[in-house]
């Protein structure tokens, strides 16, 4: 793909040349077909539509130095994907195919992967739907399959830029034993109107808060939360929110780096004690916070000096990303060469 602007990518969607999809029928999955369209043809009682029977994931695939393709924690990904057909009553797609389906997408599409020292990305979006059809609420006996993949520049604008997020008390994402903790579409519906409200005044995203008590950072829109005090990288805990594997990746990076780690409940107030924040995910990477507003407390919290990313963040996000490009040994065997 000679003539795309590589540097200037958006986290949107392009056009690939392939996608692959499979079918689970009659209490089993089939093949993997290869398709070049990118339409399906859906049921009009299909679960997936009607009751939000649907989940998906994302990953990334990075063109290194040495031209090799790397996947970054595909196992991880799997494993999820299989915790949230779970959580929907979905049938599970295999590992082996999931390894498969991702692999040869990748193949596929090899012309759309970002060059090394772009700054961009392959992502990487499996999803799995309850295509069989049933008008009464209970899950379906059909269920589909399709992995996509789209070059993609960094999800907040100015990839390690530092951004400003708001604080959201109108809206929940999720309830504490709702489901949150699954990479589910009801989610991100549910996140839409507080995610709108943070864009319109300027804001790269919503912060929200523990359903419950509205006591607790949850977490950043699409990316978990980090703050830092004290040479400790810390993380809220909470039952409402997705498991990044992005953030798991960090705690094992920061451990690597000497820097102290916690996972446990973030009390809004703690906000004024940090020294760095950040948000973290697959599509964000490590997105650096320059201010949390918080306008229902009239509280404004600040990060950053010179509007440039702290020391630990910038650690973390340089071993973190130099790892998944292939400039820094893997040591935790995190990355799998796409051949
Ligand atoms: N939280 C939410 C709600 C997300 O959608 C994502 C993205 O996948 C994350 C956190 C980050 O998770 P991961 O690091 O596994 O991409
Ligand atoms: C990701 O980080 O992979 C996400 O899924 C975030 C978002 C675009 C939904």
């Amino acid at each position: 793909m000679e003539n795309l602007d590589w540097k200037n990518l958006p986290f949107g969607y392009m056009k690939t040349d392939y996608n692959i999809r499979c079918y689970y029928r009659d209490g089993k999955w089939g093949d993997l077909e290869v398709s070049q369209s990118d339409h399906i043809d859906i049921h009009i009682a299909a679960t997936g539509l009607h009751y939000g029977q649907e989940a998906f994931e994302g990953l990334k695939a990075y063109m290194g130095k040495d031209g090799k393709v790397r996947l970054f924690r595909w196992e991880e990904n799997a494993a999820r994907f299989a915790y949230s057909a779970d959580g929907i009553m979905m049938a599970r797609f295999p590992v082996g195919k999931f390894r498969e389906a991702v692999t040869r997408v990748v193949q596929l599409n090899r012309r759309f992967i970002p060059p090394y020292g772009s700054g961009a990305s392959l992502y990487i979006r499996p999803l799995l739907y309850g295509s069989g059809a049933e008008v009464g609420v209970k899950p379906a006996s059909e269920y589909t399959f399709i992995v996509f993949v789209t070059p993609v520049g960094p999800y907040f604008k100015g990839g390690i830029k530092p951004v400003d997020m708001l604080i959201c008390r109108n809206f929940d994402r999720a309830a504490p034993k709702g489901t949150g903790i699954y990479k589910v579409g009801g989610n991100y519906a549910a996140s839409l109107r507080a995610g709108m409200e943070a864009k319109h005044g300027g804001y790269a995203s919503t912060i929200f808060l523990d359903a419950k008590r509205k006591k607790y950072i949850d977490e950043c829109g699409p990316a978990n939360f980090f703050g830092i005090k004290d040479n400790t990288y810390i993380t809220p805990k909470s039952e409402s929110i997705l498991r990044s594997i992005t953030n798991m990746s960090l705690i094992d990076v920061a451990g690597s780096l000497g820097i102290k780690t916690e996972r446990r409940r973030v009390p809004v107030e703690e906000l004024s004690e940090f020294s760095e924040a950040g948000a973290c995910g697959t599509a964000a990477v490590i997105s650096p916070i320059a201010r949390i507003v918080d306008p229902d407390r009239n509280k404004v919290y600040k990060y950053c000096k010179d509007g440039k990313p702290g020391p630990v963040t910038m650690k973390l996000y340089n071993k973190l990303v130099g790892i998944q490009y292939g400039d820094v040994e893997d040591e935790f065997g995190w990355i799998t060469i796409v051949e």
